[in-house]
Protein backbone atom coordinates (compact mmCIF):
# COMPACT_ATOMS: atom_id res chain seq x y z
CA UNK A 1 0.00 0.00 0.00
CA UNK A 2 0.83 3.40 -1.19
CA UNK A 3 0.80 6.29 0.88
CA UNK A 4 1.36 10.08 0.00
CA UNK A 5 2.01 10.69 3.99
CA UNK A 6 3.18 6.84 5.25
CA UNK A 7 2.65 8.45 9.09
CA UNK A 8 -1.53 8.08 8.27
CA UNK A 9 -0.80 4.60 8.30
CA UNK A 10 -0.72 3.83 12.13
CA UNK A 11 -0.34 0.42 14.77
CA UNK A 12 -0.55 1.70 18.09
CA UNK A 13 -3.85 2.97 19.53
CA UNK A 14 -5.02 6.98 20.73
CA UNK A 15 -6.00 7.32 24.30
CA UNK A 16 -5.21 10.38 26.14
CA UNK A 17 -3.41 12.25 23.36
CA UNK A 18 -0.93 9.27 23.57
CA UNK A 19 -0.15 6.51 20.82
CA UNK A 20 -0.83 3.32 22.78
CA UNK A 21 0.36 -0.58 23.14
CA UNK A 22 -2.34 -2.31 25.19
CA UNK A 23 -1.33 -2.73 28.59
CA UNK A 24 -1.55 -6.53 27.89
CA UNK A 25 0.57 -6.13 25.01
CA UNK A 26 -1.60 -7.71 22.49
CA UNK A 27 -2.39 -7.37 18.91
CA UNK A 28 -4.50 -8.24 16.27
CA UNK A 29 -4.09 -8.37 12.51
CA UNK A 30 -5.31 -6.37 10.28
CA UNK A 31 -6.59 -8.18 6.79
CA UNK A 32 -7.24 -7.51 3.29
CA UNK A 33 -10.33 -8.42 2.79
CA UNK A 34 -10.04 -9.39 -0.58
CA UNK A 35 -6.99 -11.93 -0.13
CA UNK A 36 -6.92 -12.79 3.95
CA UNK A 37 -3.39 -11.79 3.46
CA UNK A 38 -2.12 -9.40 6.78
CA UNK A 39 -2.06 -5.77 6.18
CA UNK A 40 -0.92 -4.43 9.65
CA UNK A 41 -1.21 -5.14 13.03
CA UNK A 42 -2.77 -2.95 15.96
CA UNK A 43 -3.30 -3.33 19.59
CA UNK A 44 -6.07 -5.63 20.75
CA UNK A 45 -7.23 -3.79 23.85
CA UNK A 46 -9.41 -5.18 26.90
CA UNK A 47 -11.16 -3.69 29.49
CA UNK A 48 -8.04 -2.45 31.01
CA UNK A 49 -7.39 0.10 28.36
CA UNK A 50 -10.91 1.12 28.01
CA UNK A 51 -11.15 2.20 31.44
CA UNK A 52 -8.27 4.60 30.72
CA UNK A 53 -9.76 6.00 27.63
CA UNK A 54 -13.13 6.48 29.74
CA UNK A 55 -10.96 8.31 32.37
CA UNK A 56 -9.01 10.07 29.68
CA UNK A 57 -12.48 11.73 27.91
CA UNK A 58 -13.99 12.37 31.32
CA UNK A 59 -10.60 14.60 32.79
CA UNK A 60 -10.61 16.02 29.37
CA UNK A 61 -14.30 16.93 29.89
CA UNK A 62 -14.05 20.10 31.98
CA UNK A 63 -11.59 22.17 29.68
CA UNK A 64 -13.41 21.46 26.55
CA UNK A 65 -17.23 21.91 27.65
CA UNK A 66 -15.85 25.12 28.76
CA UNK A 67 -14.57 26.43 25.40
CA UNK A 68 -16.93 28.65 23.09
CA UNK A 69 -18.48 26.39 20.53
CA UNK A 70 -16.92 28.63 17.85
CA UNK A 71 -13.54 27.70 20.06
CA UNK A 72 -14.59 24.15 19.03
CA UNK A 73 -15.61 24.81 15.87
CA UNK A 74 -12.43 26.19 14.76
CA UNK A 75 -10.70 22.98 15.72
CA UNK A 76 -13.44 20.77 14.02
CA UNK A 77 -13.09 22.62 10.72
CA UNK A 78 -9.28 21.95 10.62
CA UNK A 79 -9.93 18.59 11.71
CA UNK A 80 -12.08 18.83 8.44
CA UNK A 81 -9.38 20.49 5.77
CA UNK A 82 -6.82 17.93 6.90
CA UNK A 83 -9.21 15.21 6.28
CA UNK A 84 -10.43 16.48 2.96
CA UNK A 85 -6.38 16.72 1.79
CA UNK A 86 -5.44 13.26 2.70
CA UNK A 87 -8.55 12.00 0.85
CA UNK A 88 -6.45 10.06 -1.39
CA UNK A 89 -4.38 8.61 1.19
CA UNK A 90 -7.90 8.19 3.79
CA UNK A 91 -9.66 6.25 0.86
CA UNK A 92 -6.48 3.83 -0.33
CA UNK A 93 -5.96 2.97 3.76
CA UNK A 94 -10.36 2.51 3.56
CA UNK A 95 -9.74 0.07 0.25
CA UNK A 96 -7.06 -2.03 1.96
CA UNK A 97 -8.65 -2.69 5.07
CA UNK A 98 -12.81 -2.65 3.74
CA UNK A 99 -12.26 -3.40 -0.15
CA UNK A 100 -14.70 -1.16 -1.28
CA UNK A 101 -13.71 0.47 -4.42
CA UNK A 102 -11.02 3.15 -4.33
CA UNK A 103 -13.88 5.92 -5.98
CA UNK A 104 -16.55 4.88 -3.12
CA UNK A 105 -13.52 5.11 -0.31
CA UNK A 106 -12.53 8.73 -1.68
CA UNK A 107 -16.48 9.35 -1.65
CA UNK A 108 -16.88 7.90 2.00
CA UNK A 109 -13.89 10.32 2.94
CA UNK A 110 -15.94 13.29 1.43
CA UNK A 111 -19.30 12.18 3.19
CA UNK A 112 -17.33 11.26 6.70
CA UNK A 113 -15.41 14.96 6.31
CA UNK A 114 -19.14 16.63 5.36
CA UNK A 115 -20.29 15.61 8.95
CA UNK A 116 -17.41 17.15 10.94
CA UNK A 117 -17.73 20.61 8.63
CA UNK A 118 -21.68 20.76 9.15
CA UNK A 119 -21.40 20.08 12.91
CA UNK A 120 -18.39 22.53 13.49
CA UNK A 121 -21.25 25.03 12.43
CA UNK A 122 -24.52 23.34 13.92
CA UNK A 123 -22.23 23.65 17.31
CA UNK A 124 -23.00 27.29 17.33
CA UNK A 125 -26.47 27.41 17.54
CA UNK A 126 -27.40 25.13 20.41
CA UNK A 127 -29.76 27.79 21.36
CA UNK A 128 -31.77 27.72 24.93
CA UNK A 129 -35.37 28.97 25.75
CA UNK A 130 -36.97 31.74 27.76
CA UNK A 131 -40.39 30.37 28.82
CA UNK A 132 -43.09 33.01 29.31
CA UNK A 133 -43.79 32.67 33.13
CA UNK A 134 -46.28 31.24 35.46
CA UNK A 135 -45.78 33.91 38.22
CA UNK A 136 -44.85 37.36 38.48
CA UNK A 137 -42.16 36.83 40.70
CA UNK A 138 -40.43 33.42 38.51
CA UNK A 139 -38.83 33.52 35.48
CA UNK A 140 -38.39 30.04 33.50
CA UNK A 141 -34.86 29.76 31.36
CA UNK A 142 -33.98 26.69 29.51
CA UNK A 143 -29.97 25.17 28.60
CA UNK A 144 -29.08 22.79 26.29
CA UNK A 145 -25.55 21.59 27.63
CA UNK A 146 -23.45 18.41 26.78
CA UNK A 147 -24.50 15.22 27.83
CA UNK A 148 -20.27 14.15 28.90
CA UNK A 149 -18.72 11.39 28.13
CA UNK A 150 -20.02 9.64 24.70
CA UNK A 151 -19.37 5.92 23.76
CA UNK A 152 -19.26 4.98 20.25
CA UNK A 153 -19.09 1.36 18.90
CA UNK A 154 -18.87 2.03 14.87
CA UNK A 155 -19.04 -1.07 12.17
CA UNK A 156 -16.40 -1.81 9.33
CA UNK A 157 -18.90 -1.15 6.58
CA UNK A 158 -18.34 2.57 6.59
CA UNK A 159 -14.60 3.04 8.57
CA UNK A 160 -14.77 6.61 8.36
CA UNK A 161 -17.87 8.25 7.80
CA UNK A 162 -19.58 6.31 10.74
CA UNK A 163 -16.60 7.53 13.09
CA UNK A 164 -17.01 11.51 12.47
CA UNK A 165 -21.46 10.97 12.23
CA UNK A 166 -20.83 10.53 15.87
CA UNK A 167 -18.20 12.26 16.86
CA UNK A 168 -18.31 15.61 15.12
CA UNK A 169 -21.64 15.94 16.66
CA UNK A 170 -20.21 15.02 19.87
CA UNK A 171 -17.50 17.65 19.85
CA UNK A 172 -19.75 20.62 18.35
CA UNK A 173 -21.62 20.10 21.73
CA UNK A 174 -18.91 20.11 24.24
CA UNK A 175 -18.66 16.59 25.20
CA UNK A 176 -15.42 14.12 24.70
CA UNK A 177 -15.82 10.39 23.30
CA UNK A 178 -14.31 6.88 23.19
CA UNK A 179 -14.60 5.12 20.43
CA UNK A 180 -14.32 1.83 19.50
CA UNK A 181 -14.21 1.00 15.78
CA UNK A 182 -14.69 -2.24 14.18
CA UNK A 183 -12.28 -5.08 14.65
CA UNK A 184 -11.97 -5.34 10.55
CA UNK A 185 -11.17 -1.65 9.95
CA UNK A 186 -9.08 -0.09 12.78
CA UNK A 187 -6.85 1.70 10.20
CA UNK A 188 -9.19 4.24 9.07
CA UNK A 189 -9.97 5.29 12.53
CA UNK A 190 -6.46 5.96 13.88
CA UNK A 191 -5.75 7.86 10.70
CA UNK A 192 -8.74 9.82 11.63
CA UNK A 193 -6.99 10.41 14.91
CA UNK A 194 -3.69 11.78 13.32
CA UNK A 195 -5.61 14.20 11.90
CA UNK A 196 -7.42 15.33 14.94
CA UNK A 197 -3.95 15.58 16.65
CA UNK A 198 -2.24 17.65 13.85
CA UNK A 199 -6.06 19.85 14.23
CA UNK A 200 -5.06 20.19 17.93
CA UNK A 201 -7.98 18.77 19.24
CA UNK A 202 -6.96 18.68 23.11
CA UNK A 203 -5.47 15.18 24.37
CA UNK A 204 -8.55 12.99 25.95
CA UNK A 205 -11.06 15.09 23.83
CA UNK A 206 -11.42 11.80 21.49
CA UNK A 207 -9.82 8.44 22.04
CA UNK A 208 -9.50 5.16 20.03
CA UNK A 209 -9.87 2.05 21.68
CA UNK A 210 -8.74 -0.55 18.84
CA UNK A 211 -9.83 -4.35 20.14
CA UNK A 212 -11.30 -7.36 18.97
CA UNK A 213 -12.56 -8.07 22.43
CA UNK A 214 -16.00 -6.25 21.28
CA UNK A 215 -17.94 -8.04 23.94
CA UNK A 216 -15.74 -6.90 26.79
CA UNK A 217 -14.89 -3.47 25.41
CA UNK A 218 -18.77 -2.65 24.94
CA UNK A 219 -19.67 -4.01 28.36
CA UNK A 220 -16.76 -1.75 29.89
CA UNK A 221 -18.04 0.92 27.96
CA UNK A 222 -22.27 0.30 29.13
CA UNK A 223 -21.48 -0.29 32.92
CA UNK A 224 -19.40 2.70 33.18
CA UNK A 225 -21.67 5.61 35.06
CA UNK A 226 -18.68 8.31 33.70
CA UNK A 227 -20.30 7.31 30.20
CA UNK A 228 -23.68 9.42 29.75
CA UNK A 229 -24.28 7.97 26.79
CA UNK A 230 -23.75 5.34 23.67
CA UNK A 231 -23.72 5.50 20.11
CA UNK A 232 -23.97 2.72 17.97
CA UNK A 233 -24.11 1.69 14.66
CA UNK A 234 -24.25 -2.10 13.54
CA UNK A 235 -26.80 -5.39 14.11
CA UNK A 236 -30.14 -4.73 15.75
CA UNK A 237 -28.89 -8.17 17.76
CA UNK A 238 -26.14 -6.26 19.28
CA UNK A 239 -28.02 -2.65 19.27
CA UNK A 240 -30.85 -5.17 21.35
CA UNK A 241 -28.09 -6.48 24.24
CA UNK A 242 -25.98 -2.95 23.73
CA UNK A 243 -29.46 -1.03 25.50
CA UNK A 244 -30.34 -3.53 28.13
CA UNK A 245 -26.51 -3.09 29.39
CA UNK A 246 -27.37 0.48 29.37
CA UNK A 247 -30.43 0.37 31.12
CA UNK A 248 -28.31 0.03 34.54
CA UNK A 249 -27.01 3.41 34.09
CA UNK A 250 -29.96 4.97 32.06
CA UNK A 251 -27.27 6.17 29.21
CA UNK A 252 -29.31 8.30 26.57
CA UNK A 253 -28.25 5.99 23.75
CA UNK A 254 -28.41 6.34 19.77
CA UNK A 255 -29.13 2.95 17.92
CA UNK A 256 -28.14 2.98 13.93
CA UNK A 257 -29.05 -0.85 13.37
CA UNK A 258 -30.57 -2.98 10.67
CA UNK A 259 -32.87 -2.60 7.63
CA UNK A 260 -34.75 -4.46 5.22
CA UNK A 261 -35.44 -1.84 2.53
CA UNK A 262 -37.94 -2.58 0.23
CA UNK A 263 -37.53 -0.51 -3.82
CA UNK A 264 -40.51 -0.17 -5.69
CA UNK A 265 -40.88 0.09 -8.90
CA UNK A 266 -44.29 0.86 -9.76
CA UNK A 267 -45.46 0.12 -13.55
CA UNK A 268 -45.60 3.90 -13.82
CA UNK A 269 -41.76 4.28 -13.32
CA UNK A 270 -38.97 6.37 -15.53
CA UNK A 271 -36.73 3.33 -15.77
CA UNK A 272 -34.28 5.15 -17.43
CA UNK A 273 -33.77 6.45 -13.62
CA UNK A 274 -34.27 3.74 -12.18
CA UNK A 275 -32.18 1.19 -13.38
CA UNK A 276 -28.97 2.74 -12.58
CA UNK A 277 -30.76 4.06 -9.01
CA UNK A 278 -31.29 0.05 -8.20
CA UNK A 279 -28.04 -0.87 -9.42
CA UNK A 280 -26.34 1.73 -7.21
CA UNK A 281 -28.53 1.05 -4.01
CA UNK A 282 -28.00 -2.52 -3.98
CA UNK A 283 -24.59 -2.90 -4.85
CA UNK A 284 -22.95 0.16 -3.73
CA UNK A 285 -20.46 -1.40 -0.97
CA UNK A 286 -21.11 -4.72 -2.44
CA UNK A 287 -24.44 -4.78 -0.89
CA UNK A 288 -22.62 -4.07 2.39
CA UNK A 289 -24.85 -1.04 4.00
CA UNK A 290 -27.85 -0.69 5.99
CA UNK A 291 -29.80 0.89 3.56
CA UNK A 292 -29.10 -1.23 0.62
CA UNK A 293 -32.14 -2.35 -0.97
CA UNK A 294 -32.52 -5.64 0.51
CA UNK A 295 -36.16 -6.61 -1.49
CA UNK A 296 -37.24 -4.90 -4.86
CA UNK A 297 -40.58 -5.32 -5.82
CA UNK A 298 -41.50 -4.44 -9.19
CA UNK A 299 -45.54 -3.96 -10.17
CA UNK A 300 -47.07 -7.12 -12.39
CA UNK A 301 -47.05 -4.61 -15.61
CA UNK A 302 -43.27 -3.60 -15.95
CA UNK A 303 -42.08 -6.79 -14.17
CA UNK A 304 -40.54 -8.66 -17.20
CA UNK A 305 -38.83 -5.50 -18.92
CA UNK A 306 -37.27 -4.49 -15.74
CA UNK A 307 -35.77 -7.58 -15.17
CA UNK A 308 -34.23 -7.53 -18.23
CA UNK A 309 -32.94 -3.80 -17.93
CA UNK A 310 -31.68 -4.51 -14.25
CA UNK A 311 -30.22 -7.76 -15.52
CA UNK A 312 -28.46 -5.92 -18.44
CA UNK A 313 -27.17 -2.86 -16.53
CA UNK A 314 -25.75 -5.81 -13.39
CA UNK A 315 -23.72 -7.56 -15.97
CA UNK A 316 -21.94 -4.76 -16.83
CA UNK A 317 -20.24 -4.48 -13.78
CA UNK A 318 -16.89 -4.76 -13.21
CA UNK A 319 -15.46 -6.31 -10.20
CA UNK A 320 -11.89 -6.84 -8.81
CA UNK A 321 -9.79 -4.85 -6.27
CA UNK A 322 -10.10 -1.81 -5.76
CA UNK A 323 -6.11 -1.32 -5.14
CA UNK A 324 -5.13 -2.87 -8.24
CA UNK A 325 -7.87 -0.72 -10.67
CA UNK A 326 -11.00 1.02 -11.37
CA UNK A 327 -13.66 -1.60 -10.24
CA UNK A 328 -17.73 -1.22 -9.40
CA UNK A 329 -18.03 -3.53 -6.81
CA UNK A 330 -14.67 -4.78 -4.81
CA UNK A 331 -14.84 -8.22 -2.34
CA UNK A 332 -17.22 -8.55 0.54
CA UNK A 333 -15.63 -8.38 4.04
CA UNK A 334 -14.96 -12.03 5.17
CA UNK A 335 -15.86 -15.53 4.65
CA UNK A 336 -19.04 -15.52 7.11
CA UNK A 337 -20.55 -12.36 4.68
CA UNK A 338 -20.41 -14.71 1.85
CA UNK A 339 -21.46 -17.91 3.51
CA UNK A 340 -24.45 -16.01 4.49
CA UNK A 341 -25.06 -14.64 0.76
CA UNK A 342 -24.78 -18.28 -0.37
CA UNK A 343 -27.51 -19.80 2.15
CA UNK A 344 -29.93 -17.21 1.63
CA UNK A 345 -29.63 -17.59 -2.35
CA UNK A 346 -29.90 -21.94 -1.89
CA UNK A 347 -32.98 -21.19 0.22
CA UNK A 348 -34.43 -19.16 -2.07
CA UNK A 349 -34.12 -21.30 -5.45
CA UNK A 350 -35.07 -24.72 -3.19
CA UNK A 351 -38.15 -22.64 -2.58
CA UNK A 352 -38.56 -21.44 -6.62
CA UNK A 353 -36.86 -18.36 -7.09
CA UNK A 354 -35.09 -18.38 -10.49
CA UNK A 355 -31.18 -17.38 -10.88
CA UNK A 356 -31.20 -14.69 -13.37
CA UNK A 357 -27.73 -12.84 -13.54
CA UNK A 358 -24.33 -14.01 -11.15
CA UNK A 359 -25.38 -16.99 -8.46
CA UNK A 360 -21.40 -17.99 -7.58
CA UNK A 361 -18.13 -16.82 -5.96
CA UNK A 362 -16.25 -14.74 -8.26
CA UNK A 363 -13.54 -16.63 -9.99
CA UNK A 364 -10.98 -13.89 -8.91
CA UNK A 365 -11.91 -16.31 -5.74
CA UNK A 366 -11.15 -14.76 -2.01
CA UNK A 367 -13.83 -12.23 -0.97
CA UNK A 368 -15.26 -11.40 -4.44
CA UNK A 369 -18.99 -12.70 -5.28
CA UNK A 370 -20.50 -12.06 -8.17
CA UNK A 371 -23.65 -9.44 -8.76
CA UNK A 372 -26.36 -11.83 -8.24
CA UNK A 373 -30.39 -11.36 -9.34
CA UNK A 374 -32.66 -13.71 -8.76
CA UNK A 375 -36.48 -13.44 -9.04
CA UNK A 376 -39.88 -14.84 -8.54
CA UNK A 377 -39.08 -14.43 -5.18
CA UNK A 378 -41.80 -14.86 -2.83
CA UNK A 379 -42.51 -13.39 0.90
CA UNK A 380 -41.64 -17.26 2.72
CA UNK A 381 -38.09 -16.85 1.46
CA UNK A 382 -35.95 -16.03 4.22
CA UNK A 383 -34.84 -13.33 1.43
CA UNK A 384 -37.61 -11.48 2.21
CA UNK A 385 -37.14 -11.21 6.09
CA UNK A 386 -33.11 -11.12 6.65
CA UNK A 387 -30.91 -8.57 6.20
CA UNK A 388 -28.82 -10.00 3.06
CA UNK A 389 -25.66 -7.55 3.29
CA UNK A 390 -24.36 -8.60 0.34
CA UNK A 391 -24.56 -8.58 -3.41
CA UNK A 392 -27.58 -10.30 -3.83
CA UNK A 393 -30.76 -8.65 -5.43
CA UNK A 394 -33.86 -10.48 -4.54
CA UNK A 395 -36.92 -9.78 -6.89
CA UNK A 396 -40.63 -9.79 -6.22
CA UNK A 397 -43.53 -9.24 -8.34
CA UNK A 398 -46.65 -7.34 -6.91
CA UNK A 399 -50.55 -5.84 -8.57
CA UNK A 400 -51.28 -3.01 -6.70
CA UNK A 401 -50.33 -0.32 -5.00
CA UNK A 402 -51.93 -1.06 -1.53
CA UNK A 403 -50.01 -4.88 -2.17
CA UNK A 404 -46.58 -2.98 -2.07
CA UNK A 405 -47.04 -0.84 0.61
CA UNK A 406 -48.41 -4.06 2.60
CA UNK A 407 -45.21 -6.01 1.72
CA UNK A 408 -42.66 -3.20 1.91
CA UNK A 409 -43.79 -3.03 5.62
CA UNK A 410 -44.20 -6.49 6.54
CA UNK A 411 -41.10 -6.13 8.32
CA UNK A 412 -39.75 -5.52 12.01
CA UNK A 413 -37.20 -3.46 10.37
CA UNK A 414 -38.36 0.44 9.37
CA UNK A 415 -34.80 1.78 8.36
CA UNK A 416 -35.18 3.61 4.29
CA UNK A 417 -37.19 2.30 1.85
CA UNK A 418 -37.36 3.80 -2.10
CA UNK A 419 -39.61 4.07 -4.61
CA UNK A 420 -40.10 4.74 -8.23
CA UNK A 421 -43.38 6.14 -9.73
CA UNK A 422 -44.49 9.25 -11.76
CA UNK A 423 -48.13 9.81 -10.89
CA UNK A 424 -48.24 12.46 -7.68
CA UNK A 425 -51.26 10.82 -5.84
CA UNK A 426 -49.48 7.43 -5.72
CA UNK A 427 -46.07 9.30 -4.74
CA UNK A 428 -47.76 11.20 -1.82
CA UNK A 429 -50.30 7.78 -0.84
CA UNK A 430 -46.84 5.49 -1.07
CA UNK A 431 -44.73 7.86 1.22
CA UNK A 432 -47.31 8.38 3.50
CA UNK A 433 -48.28 4.58 4.34
CA UNK A 434 -44.33 3.35 4.20
CA UNK A 435 -43.43 2.63 7.95
CA UNK A 436 -39.48 3.75 7.96
CA UNK A 437 -37.31 6.45 9.08
CA UNK A 438 -35.89 7.33 5.92
CA UNK A 439 -38.14 7.19 1.93
CA UNK A 440 -36.02 8.08 -1.10
CA UNK A 441 -38.69 8.71 -4.21
CA UNK A 442 -37.36 8.08 -8.11
CA UNK A 443 -33.83 8.00 -5.94
CA UNK A 444 -31.35 5.39 -5.04
CA UNK A 445 -29.25 6.87 -2.74
CA UNK A 446 -30.33 9.16 0.64
CA UNK A 447 -27.46 9.93 2.66
CA UNK A 448 -26.37 13.24 3.22
CA UNK A 449 -25.35 15.11 6.17
CA UNK A 450 -28.05 17.76 5.82
CA UNK A 451 -30.92 14.97 5.98
CA UNK A 452 -31.41 13.00 9.45
CA UNK A 453 -30.23 9.71 9.08
CA UNK A 454 -32.06 6.97 10.86
CA UNK A 455 -34.82 4.17 11.62
CA UNK A 456 -37.71 3.27 13.39
CA UNK A 457 -39.47 -0.02 14.73
CA UNK A 458 -36.10 -2.50 15.19
CA UNK A 459 -34.20 -0.42 13.18
CA UNK A 460 -33.13 1.76 15.76
CA UNK A 461 -33.45 5.47 18.09
CA UNK A 462 -32.28 8.47 17.56
CA UNK A 463 -31.35 10.47 14.17
CA UNK A 464 -27.36 11.35 12.57
CA UNK A 465 -26.76 14.20 10.91
CA UNK A 466 -28.68 17.27 10.17
CA UNK A 467 -30.21 19.92 12.74
CA UNK A 468 -31.12 17.32 14.51
CA UNK A 469 -28.14 15.11 14.75
CA UNK A 470 -26.55 17.51 17.48
CA UNK A 471 -29.56 16.78 20.41
CA UNK A 472 -28.48 12.94 20.51
CA UNK A 473 -25.50 14.80 22.43
CA UNK A 474 -27.27 17.18 24.50
CA UNK A 475 -29.45 17.56 27.68
CA UNK A 476 -32.18 20.09 28.27
CA UNK A 477 -31.95 22.03 31.22
CA UNK A 478 -35.07 23.92 33.18
CA UNK A 479 -34.08 26.51 35.49
CA UNK A 480 -36.47 28.57 37.72
CA UNK A 481 -35.51 31.83 39.19
CA UNK A 482 -37.33 32.95 41.73
CA UNK A 483 -38.24 35.94 43.65
CA UNK A 484 -37.73 38.83 41.13
C1 LIG B 1 -24.94 2.36 7.06
O1 LIG B 1 -24.99 1.44 6.26
O2 LIG B 1 -24.97 2.12 8.27
C2 LIG B 1 -24.79 3.79 6.67
C3 LIG B 1 -25.09 4.07 5.26
C4 LIG B 1 -25.00 5.53 4.91
O3 LIG B 1 -24.68 6.40 5.72
O4 LIG B 1 -25.27 5.82 3.75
Amino acid sequence: MQLNNPALLCNKAYIDGEWREAQSGARMPVLDPASGEQIADVPDMDSTDTAAAIEAADRALPAWRAKTAKERAVLLRKWFELIVAAKDDLATLMTAEQGKPLAESAGEVLYGASFIEWFAEEGKRVYGDVIPTHAADKRILVTREAIGVVAAITPWNFPNAMITRKAAPALAAGCTIVIKPAEDTPLSALALMVLAEQAGIPAGVVNIVTSRKSAEVGQTLTDSPIVRKLSFTGSTGVGKQLMRQCADTVKKISLELGGNAPLIIFDDADLDRAIPAAVACKFRNAGQTCVCANRILVQDGIYGEFIKRYQAAVEQMTIGHGLEGTFDQGPMINAAAIDKVEELLTDATDKGARIVSGGARHSLGGGFYQPTIVADVTPEMRVAKEEIFGPLAPIFRFETEEQAIAMANDTEYGLAAYFFANDLGRVWRVQEGLEYGMVAVNEGILSTEVAPFGGIKESGIGREGSKYGIDEYIEMKYVLLGGM
